[in-house]
């Protein structure tokens, strides 16, 4: 069964991906039976006839689940590992994401900068600052003008969270798609932003927007690795033949050190049939690379969002904070394990 060419795909794509039919999850009827528990916690099913193993937990990835720790503490920082939370698909968690890693990153004591890549300035909304009133200060389009006259340093802004730090955009970065156009190496405008703030951080984590356009194109040139998020709903795999392109494109021809660090299923609901074959068809399309984490569908994230602040501050015991501090920690696991952090 193939699905239709998702329409959702911007027309100003740089790099043209011819799109390709995927294969499409298997349709199956989910089961709502149960009313959604949205404060349901993400337990792992039990079993021993599958392993063979008495007592092995299998995740809702349905692979042995490892157990992470908190990442070991800092003795300096920098220079950052930058990751594009990218997904051409809205709707499907980018900017929860970004917010919520980021929190959790900032927790474990790795300092973090998130950037603001989409012009309706989500990120900056759901950290609790208005982009449309920022008092004169620079945002990311003024940087990705001209970098040597606003260095990312300029549009710097201070969160809440100690350690997590925001590079703010609004509406106006929707007119650099077009700006940049016509400018040489176009691509490496936030590539040559940060070289003077990777020293300072960590983290650099950058909310992209729902397009594969040059915007999104420009953060994956920037970055080293690429975190997936995908809603677990049926049509999760549209679109990903034509996501998986471009990455392969920009390896190619802009950043050969970029990677998957991972695909991110998130609002689970673990009862569901239907969220299990769905998982299991992301397992099938990206095998290892799928974190063992998955984040549970809660209200608390809409609260949250509206609320200005992560839902590691605001309810830093509940399920969902627990989701993001443990994908911190896989992350950081996985990191450290390539080599591609330092321990
Ligand atoms: N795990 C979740 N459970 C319930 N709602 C969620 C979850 N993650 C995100 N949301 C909500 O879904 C909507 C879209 O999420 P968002 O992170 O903005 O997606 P994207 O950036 O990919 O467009 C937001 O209202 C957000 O609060
Ligand atoms: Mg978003």
């Amino acid at each position: 069964m193939t699905v239709p060419i998702p329409q959702d795909q911007s027309l100003s794509d740089p790099l043209a991906a011819t799109a390709m039919p995927v294969s499409a999850p298997i349709a199956t009827e989910s089961t709502p039976v149960l009313p959604i528990d949205h404060e349901a916690s993400v337990t792992p099913i039990v079993t021993t006839e599958e392993t063979k193993t008495p007592g092995v937990i299998l995740g809702l990835t349905g692979r042995p689940l490892p157990t992470f720790s908190a990442p070991k503490p800092l003795s300096s920082h920098g220079p950052a590992y930058i990751i594009a939370m990218t997904n051409q698909k809205g709707g499907v968690g980018k900017t929860t994401t970004t917010i919520n890693l980021g929190a959790a990153l900032a927790e474990a004591g790795r300092k973090v900068l998130m950037v603001d890549m989409d012009p309706q300035g989500s990120l900056s909304i759901g950290l609790g600052v208005n982009p449309d009133d920022l008092g004169g200060k620079r945002t990311v389009y003024d940087m990705l003008m001209d970098s040597s006259s606003v260095p990312a340093s300029d549009v710097v802004m201070k969160t809440s969270v100690p350690g997590l730090d925001l590079l703010p955009a609004n509406i106006q970065l929707s007119a650099a798609e077009l700006r940049l156009a016509g400018e040489v190496a176009r691509e490496y405008a936030l590539d040559r932003a940060f070289e003077s703030v990777r020293p300072l951080y960590d983290y650099i984590l950058i909310d992209c927007q729902p397009s594969l356009g040059l915007l999104t194109v420009n953060a994956l040139t920037a970055a080293d690795g690429v975190v997936i998020p995908m809603e677990c709903e049926f049509f999760a795999l549209r679109g990903v033949e034509m996501l998986r392109e471009t990455i392969t494109k920009v390896q190619e021809r802009l950043n050969n050190r970029l990677t998957i660090d991972g695909v991110l299923p998130t609002m689970v609901d673990a009862r569901t049939l239907h969220t299990r074959e769905t998982i299991q068809a992301v397992l099938d399309a990206f095998g290892d690379s799928v974190f063992h984490t998955t984040i549970s569908r809660t209200v608390k994230f809409p609260e949250t969002t509206k609320a200005g602040v992560s839902i590691i501050e605001q309810a830093p015991n509940s399920s969902g904070a627990q989701n993001y501090r443990n994908l911190a920690w896989e992350l950081v696991s996985r990191l450290e394990a390539q080599g591609s952090v330092a321990k």
